[in-house]
């Protein structure tokens, strides 16, 4: 994707702020202009990591979020004022990293699951007409393995061949089964399957230990299989999930998934504000300056070793977000503002970005609370003054309260459809219901409007 085309494609999701849709689409784009390039320069080039400021509720996590999702990245994002320095209780910084690869395996493994889906669903299906057939009289076929050497094709005797009318009788059975079971009648019948018992991490669980001990015991006991009844429509869900991994190559999966990890892998490091030293308070800035010291080899580039391998943190993407309200970005230790060298401000948004948020990306709220609404049989619509009153509404509720930015929005709508939400219980056909000014304003005055004004200047 060019630049333009990702800002293009977060514009469906996210208003205004095109400064930093345009510095991360271009950090993107000089990811695939790096991989283009001979190996020796390639080890040259890190990205160059971005910090986003702006007040809270402006789109910062979202573009981030929006971006990962858009090229398939692993994206992680962690508080950075959760992390204590080291030989502190708390977060070392480099569970970042790990995360990291957790979610780049996740990733991975899913989309090779997709890869085999339908071969899967097959096999389950089968599985399932096996489960569900009468059992078959077990015949044990002892094989005598003189016989077996010399290759004699005797017939034995004493095991007769299903005959020609018992064969298409149980071809049959199969048939209807399978029919049966396709067209959902067979969802409550009893199946008995293997499942395995994967070893308890609850055991350590209270030591409080930050080790992933399950995981790294589960991979190395054997695992407990244990037969179990349920009714088909849970076994499926597990036979398919055996079925899968049965097709998918784990040792595969890791090695693309700690790559991926490397190399498109991003990192978004919210509330980076909050470890900025702040020359007043000399006892907290110590650990704080800790923490930024301990997060500077790993954005500068080191290895990191994870359950899955040793993992090089030099070409992962970092952004930063803050709202650096007290603490300025020249607050952080200077090391790490040289490794964070793009800086792009997102504004405050307006009225009339508002309004623009509640209608126009794909995902908008309207759209939302609409879709929500359906199943209960109301077709929810807004009219357009409506929604010039809820975003008014919600703009002067910003300046009169907090500004908590467009996360105000849903707090405005969850009020104002109180009603019809609780309301709506699907035993009535489908009904219209349209919001218009009015109702914006008769449900919403009460809350916010003139009238209580007063309430909130004391
Ligand atoms: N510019 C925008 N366009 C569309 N939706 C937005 C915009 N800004 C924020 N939102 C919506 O508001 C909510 C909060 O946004 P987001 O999580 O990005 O805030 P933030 O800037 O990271 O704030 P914080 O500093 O509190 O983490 C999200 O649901 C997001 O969809
Ligand atoms: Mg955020």
């Amino acid at each position: 994707m060019t630049p333009r085309e990702i800002v293009n494609a977060l514009d469906r999701y996210i208003i205004g702020q095109d400064e930093a849709k345009r510095a991360v689409a271009i950090a993107l784009r000089n990811r695939y202009r790096r991989s283009c390039l001979p190996p020796e320069l390639r080890e040259e080039i890190t990205p160059k990591n971005i910090i986003m400021l702006g007040p809270t509720g402006v789109g910062k996590t979202e573009i981030a979020r929006r971006l990962a999702k858009l090229v398939e990245a692993p994206f992680v994002k962690v508080e950075a004022s959760k992390y204590t320095e080291v030989g502190y209780v708390g977060r070392d910084v480099e569970s970042m990293v790990r995360d990291l690869v957790e979610e780049s395996i996740r990733l991975t493994k899913q989309k090779r699951m997709e890869l085999v889906k339908d071969a899967a669903a097959a096999a389950t299906e089968q599985r399932l007409v096996e489960l569900l057939l009468p059992q078959q009289k077990k015949q044990q076929r002892t094989v005598n393995p003189l016989q077996f050497l010399l290759g004699s094709g005797q017939p034995e005797p004493e095991e007769p061949k299903p005959t020609e009318e018992e064969q298409q009788a149980r071809k049959t059975l199969r048939e209807q089964t399978l029919d049966r079971l396709r067209r959902g009648l067979l969802e409550k019948e009893i199946v008995e399957i293997e499942v395995e018992e994967s070893v308890s991490a609850m055991m350590f669980g209270a030591s409080g230990m930050e080790f992933d001990m399950g995981g790294m015991l589960g991979d190395l006991l054997p695992k407990k299989k244990k037969a179990k009844r349920m009714p088909v429509e849970h076994a499926r869900s597990i036979l398919m999930q055996q079925e899968s991994e049965k097709r998918i190559d784990m040792d595969d999966v890791n090695r693309e998934a700690l790559q991926n990890a490397e190399q498109n892998g991003i990192i978004f490091l919210d509330e980076i504000d909050k470890i900025a030293g702040n020359a007043n308070h000399m006892g907290a800035d110590v650990s704080r300056e800790g923490v930024q010291r301990d997060i500077l080899p790993i954005v500068e580039g080191t290895t990191v070793a994870t359950k899955y391998g040793p993992v090089k943190t030099d070409f992962i993407l970092f952004i930063g977000a803050g709202a650096f309200h007290v603490a300025k970005v020249t607050d952080l230790i200077p090391e790490l503002q040289g490794r964070f060298p793009i800086r792009v401000t997102l504004k405050d948004l307006t009225e009339d970005d508002f309004y623009a948020i509640l209608t126009q990306p794909d995902n908008a709220i309207t759209k939302q609370y609409a879709a929500l609404l359906k199943p209960d049989n109301v077709n929810l619509s807004f009219t357009e003054d409506a929604l010039k009153e809820i975003a008014k509404f919600a703009f002067r509720a910003n300046e009169q309260n907090e500004n908590i930015g467009a996360r105000r929005l849903h707090t405005v709508m969850e009020n104002l459809l109180n009603d019809i939400s609780f309301n709506a219980n699907g035993q009535h056909p489908m009904i219209d219901v349209v919001v218009d000014g009015a109702y914006v304003d008769a449900h919403l005055s009460a809350e916010w409007g003139e009238d209580n004004i007063s309430k909130y200047i004391l």
